[in-house]
């Protein structure tokens, strides 16, 4: 069975974003939190820029890479991708539930192998209200679409989602305990929102039933980065001593 949230240690449940341009500045903050955190987020800004370096640099040290590349495409195109991502070391990948369900069965199938990373679908982008969706001919609320994204996904093979803090309670009530919610739009209090819109703190998004927590400036930006890290660390440790 697959482990539930609370067969997790805090550092299995923060991945550090890591947003930056370069291997160079990537790799310099990693050095910076040391042994701190144990997960590292690699979106598409540094993966196109770094390339499996970036991910067998992170592999080197010890770390787990989550990549975060969201594929969208056909099914046998995404198969590959995920056999590519295998050989270069990740142990979480992102692909979209509106590649449909042959493509996230074909991303399963793949998966299968061992040694692959365990794939997560990503429902519906946080970045996009109602009007958005309607923009693209979907007439659903965010919730509903979420929601039907989320259960294709499952019954294609993919246990694993990224959601909004405000989506977690929904999904995890509909997907099980097993499910692993990765979320993302975390801000510890007293930290800056910037761009993001739906938030949550670490404490409470740990409540509502996340898996894991990608938390990416409030750390990165921190005048001490492994500071802001232990911090959470130990606001996520509460967390889950209070929920048992
Ligand atoms: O800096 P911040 O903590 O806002 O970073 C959040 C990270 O999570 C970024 O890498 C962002 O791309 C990612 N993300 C997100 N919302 C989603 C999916 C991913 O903020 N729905």
């Amino acid at each position: 069975m697959a482990p539930t949230p609370k067969d997790l240690t805090p550092k299995n449940r923060l991945a550090v974003a890591l947003d930056l341009p370069t291997e160079h500045e990537a790799l310099k903050l990693v050095d910076r939190l040391g042994q701190t955190c144990q997960w590292y987020k690699v979106g598409i800004e540094l993966y196109y820029a770094a390339g499996n370096s970036i991910v067998q640099q992170l592999r080197d040290r010890g770390f787990n890479v989550f990549l975060d590349l969201k594929l969208h495409d056909i099914p046998n195109t995404v198969a590959g991708a995920v056999r590519s991502a295998t050989q270069a070391g990740a142990s979480l990948l992102t692909i979209h539930a509106t590649g449909g369900a042959a493509m996230m069965s074909a991303a399963a199938e793949a998966a299968s192998a061992p040694g692959s990373p365990r794939l997560l679908a990503v429902t519906v982008l946080t970045s996009m209200d109602a009007n958005e969706l309607a923009g693209i001919g979907i007439t659903a609320s965010p919730a509903e679409q979420v929601l039907r994204l989320a259960k294709l996904a499952q019954a294609s093979g993919i246990n694993g989602m990224v959601c909004s803090p405000e989506e977690v309670d929904l999904l995890r009530k509909a997907t099980g305990p097993g499910t692993l919610l990765v979320i993302p739009g975390i801000r510890p209090v007293g930290t800056s929102i910037e761009d993001q819109r739906r938030i949550a703190t670490p404490a409470r998004a740990i409540t509502q039933g996340a898996s894991m927590l990608v938390v990416g400036r409030p750390i990165t930006r921190a005048q001490d980065p492994a500071a802001a890290a232990r911090a959470i660390l130990q606001e996520i440790e509460h967390a889950q001593t209070a929920a048992r």
